[in-house]
């Protein structure tokens, strides 16, 4: 793992679960329903899954965990985040480097189509919305017929004052499951800069000048749209609490 001990690794990943649950105060709940809705569309056999923007891979690990047939690829574009994630050490999960913006992605994946599910879990707001017109193609071009995509995400619902209510209840989520006071996303990486034992990670980030700047501001129905226009069957979200969605789209 370039460098890194694993104790180290695992130390980071702790902390940035908890610093996405600041964000995200059902995050484990919200993986879980990705999780049933991938069994549910796999029936149980053997399946390859492909985890967008997986960061650490919080999600492909649990997805792994809970589906023994399952084999997950990982795709994201930081050397850093992905190498944190080589700590753990599922022989079900991999993870390639790569871009979603760069249309050749599948390719990376190694893992022969047509797939049975993608998931994604808070990274594809990051995209704009044409990047993630020409994603959501991309993955209706490489899914098989009633394979679904899975996006766990805070997806707004495009109206002022239900935007405001949603923002207000995450917040009430928060202090009563007690993340509020975790750290923050500026503070994780902050953080992660100042430990000299994470150097060859750092130093594979900065190498690989991943800047990711802009952030979509897509609606849940606008989302849902964009797949049925990609050329998915059906979209919709089958689980929410706020802004806090799990949207699925069936091919
Ligand atoms: C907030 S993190 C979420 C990571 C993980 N899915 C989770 O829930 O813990 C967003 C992730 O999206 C990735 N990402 C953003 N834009 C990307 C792009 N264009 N290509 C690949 N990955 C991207 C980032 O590198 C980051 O790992």
């Amino acid at each position: 793992m370039q460098g890194v001990a694993a104790e180290t690794a695992i130390r980071w990943l702790q902390r940035w679960d908890a610093q996405q649950e600041r964000y995200v105060p059902d995050r484990e709940e919200r993986f879980r329903v990705v999780i049933d809705v991938v069994r549910e569309v796999i029936g149980g056999g053997p399946a390859g899954v492909v985890d967008l923007g997986c960061g650490p891979g919080s999600l492909s690990q649990r997805l792994a965990e809970a589906l023994p047939e399952v084999h997950v690829v990982g795709v994201d574009a930081d050397p850093l985040l992905l190498g944190l994630g080589q700590a753990n050490t599922n022989p079900r999960v991999r993870s390639v480097e790569a871009d979603l913006t760069n249309p050749g992605w599948p390719d990376a994946t190694g893992l022969p189509g047509p797939w049975d599910a993608a998931v994604s879990s808070t990274a594809l707001h990051w995209l704009t919305p044409e990047d993630l017109g020409q994603l959501y193609r991309t993955l209706a071009a490489n899914l098989r017929p009633g394979g679904v995509f899975v996006n766990a995400d805070n997806l707004g619902l495009g109206q002022p004052a239900l935007d405001t209510i949603a923002e207000a209840i995450r917040a009430a989520r928060t202090r009563r499951v007690g993340t509020e006071r975790n750290e923050d996303w500026a503070a994780w990486w902050q953080a992660l800069q100042e430990d000299d034992d994470l150097a060859p990670l750092l130093d594979a980030r900065s190498d690989a000048a991943i800047a990711h700047s802009s952030q979509n501001s897509l609606t849940v129905w606008q989302h849902a749209e964009l797949l049925r226009q990609a050329g998915f069957a059906e979209a919709g979200p089958v689980w929410q609490f706020g802004d806090d969605h799990v949207l699925v789209a069936v091919r």
